[in-house]
């Protein structure tokens, strides 16, 4: 009761220090709301292209976009590789990050290894985005980042609104269909966006890596006991005080080292060099939301039935039914070109969770569908194996040039 009562006291305390700039300068700024997608390119001294991709001498754009229910993420757009060839009709691809990183994932290798880089260097214009509630997207129209509605969401409004509007802002700019690359939860998003036909006509394939969609199999941490549904959700910051900086405390014991502690959560990663896992745990974990995370909690109990957030006694009141409505992924266009990666030693895209997910494309077009298994590789080889070109992107490549 005394716990109940101080956290109630907490929440009150950030409610109240967020209302106060609504107080003083009124929600009058809601009318800019745009009602749709709108973006624009933008300078940023510190951003990521400043600090991952023009140290390499890539050409790099930061750009914002503002979503259709008012978050303003940043991106990143590699306009030119270091090859010859430049300026070409570029086909674009938008890169789509996991939970719990950022777009910085995809540029954490050398110029060599990184997917970014390496699309540059291969005639694409590479689009990253970074999703709400990451470093770089903590900005709203006329919320702020410490009021819990700015945390009111789970993956399934990425899959409405952040994943619609980066799409959208991206065909506008290019005026071409994109080619789509998603690792984990940037998977589950553009899987469940598809079963829904959303802008299905403007992306042209789609490769995901470490493919989500069903999690029965996974025992990692997050798939803790059910409790009652997140009403109020809030910010998780799991490198935060809150988390009391976990991951990095647990690296500087030498007793444990963080490819024991990644391994715990992701698989064992044949693949990653030590020098770049504290460069990765220096710029990740990012924040997400409390309901998010307890999204994907529902998932490892739902018998493998892909729903919305299970609000349970408020679902008629969200949704205007008692059960939460589900993705169907049968309903994904048998014509639509599909390349999935996957890990025979992934703890989060787990193989026996893939082949539950393949079993709903078993009628996709043989020639639109490429399946690629990989024995040794776990969660994080996808995005940060050495060896990841040889073994993943030369075929993700391979595919989109295919599917042009
Ligand atoms: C590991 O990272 C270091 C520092 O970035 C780099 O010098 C080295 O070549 C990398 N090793 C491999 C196998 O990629």
């Amino acid at each position: 009761m005394a716990s109940k009562s101080y956290f109630d006291l907490i929440v009150m305390f950030i409610v109240f220090v967020s209302l106060v700039p609504h107080l003083v300068f009124g929600s009058s700024r809601s009318h800019f709301l745009p009602n749709k997608a709108s973006g624009s390119p933008v300078t940023r001294m510190y951003g990521i292209c400043a600090t991952a991709v023009t140290v390499h001498g890539y050409t790099c754009q930061e750009y914002d976009v503002t979503t259709d229910d008012g978050y303003i993420l940043s991106g990143q757009r590699i306009t030119a590789g270091l090859a010859e060839g430049n300026g070409l009709n570029r086909q674009p691809v938008v890169l789509q990050h996991g939970l719990f990183v950022d777009g910085m994932t995809w540029l954490m290798n050398s110029p060599q290894q990184s997917l970014a880089m390496i699309l540059a260097d291969n005639g694409f214009d590479v689009w990253i985005s970074n999703l709400r509630g990451t470093r770089y997207s903590r900005r709203h129209v006329f919320l702020h980042s410490l009021h819990p509605q700015f945390w009111d969401w789970t993956w399934d409004e990425l899959v409405t609104h952040d994943l619609q509007s980066v799409i959208e802002y991206v065909y506008g700019q290019t005026g071409q269909k994109i080619h789509y690359v998603g690792h984990s939860m940037g998977t589950l998003i553009a899987l469940a966006s598809l079963s829904e036909g959303l802008q299905i006509d403007k992306i042209k394939s789609a490769a995901l890596l470490s493919p989500i969609a069903y999690l029965s199999h996974v025992t990692v941490p997050f798939s803790g006991a059910r409790g009652p549904p997140v009403i109020t959700s809030i910010e998780y910051n799991p490198s935060g005080v809150d988390a009391n900086n976990y991951f990095k405390i647990v690296c500087a014991n030498p007793a444990l080292n963080c490819f024991d502690f990644l391994t715990a959560f992701t698989g064992k990663n044949c693949c990653l060099n030590q020098s770049i896992i504290e460069f990765y745990l220096d710029n990740e974990p990012q924040s997400t939301s409390t309901r998010n995370l307890d999204h994907f909690g529902q998932m490892t109990t739902s018998n493998d039935v892909l729903s919305k957030y299970d609000f349970e006694g408020f679902n008629i009141l969200r949704y205007g039914q008692l059960q939460p409505p589900t993705y169907d992924l049968t309903k994904i266009p048998t014509n639509f070109p599909l390349f999935l990666s996957y890990g025979g030693q992934d703890k989060l895209s787990v193989p026996q969770d893939v082949i539950t997910l393949l079993d709903k494309l078993k009628l996709h077009d043989k020639d639109k569908l490429k399946v690629q298994y990989i024995e040794e590789y776990a969660h994080l080889d996808f995005i940060i194996g050495v060896n990841a070109k040889d073994i993943v992107y030369n075929q993700v490549i391979q595919f989109f040039r295919s599917h042009n």
